[in-house]
């Protein structure tokens, strides 16, 4: 059920695309279902590029002949991405799958930001699961210390021995807010201003529309819809 729900809030997502488009692609699964189709309406003769925030998504648009562009100057039209959680004003959690730092610079480069997630990711409030932050594999312990001091707990994602590294070579901490994050701007902030963060995985006020898949349909929330 939920991936055909992905599907079809993909599919919705997929009605804004217009010829000439700059098009930032998302990564996970929710996003690939976009992704793949973008790929039909390319081998339709629809002319777009697109922007691929991961490795991952850059070798099926690569796959799927899709024109990739990977230096921008001005903006793109419209990026496309999944969520791991979206709170009531539509800001997100991003990065279980490990690709939020690019993400978040096609998010924030991008004129329009449209989120495709099925209904179990709405939440009343961020923190639900774990909270992605990006770190410098460098002194990393040290970087962990800061953030264990913000009152929160940590992992290393994949394990000390074996980490699971990014597409920009570093770790994933993730991060458990025991009671959820009340303030996610200010809690952004607050890790932003750890020394050794890359970038972390709170998209706060980037999101114009959130397209979820339910069980009446595809419905878009936010502006532009
Ligand atoms: C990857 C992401 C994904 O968009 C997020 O994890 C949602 O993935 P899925 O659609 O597979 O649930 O942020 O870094």
């Amino acid at each position: 059920m939920t991936d055909e729900l992905k599907q079809a809030a993909a599919e919705k997502a997929l009605e804004l695309v217009q010829d000439g488009m700059l098009i930032g692609l998302g990564s996970g699964t929710t996003a690939r279902l976009f992704t793949e189709g973008l790929g039909r309406l390319v081998a339709e003769g629809r002319k777009v590029r697109g922007v691929p925030s991961s490795r991952e998504t850059a070798e099926l648009a690569a796959k799927l002949g899709i024109p990739i562009v990977t230096e921008l100057l001005g903006q793109i039209d419209l990026a496309v991405d999944g969520a791991d959680e979206v709170d009531p004003a539509l800001n997100l959690i991003k990065g279980r799958g490990g690709a939020l730092f690019r993400e978040k610079l096609v998010a924030a480069a991008s004129k329009r930001f449209v989120v495709v997630v099925d209904e179990s990711k709405l939440v009343k409030q961020l923190g639900v699961g774990v909270l992605p932050v990006e770190v410098l594999p460098f002194l990393w312990r040290t970087t962990a210390e800061r953030l264990a001091a913000l009152g929160v707990s940590l992992v290393v994602r994949g394990g000390e021995e074996t980490p699971y590294i990014t597409d920009n070579g570093n770790l994933i901490l993730d991060l458990t807010v025991e009671g959820g994050i009340a303030n996610p701007a200010a809690f952004g902030v607050e890790l932003k201003k750890v020394t050794g963060v890359v970038e972390h995985g709170l998209f706060v006020a980037m999101t114009d529309t959130v397209i979820v898949g339910g069980p009446e349909g595809p419905k878009a929330i936010g502006r532009g819809k």
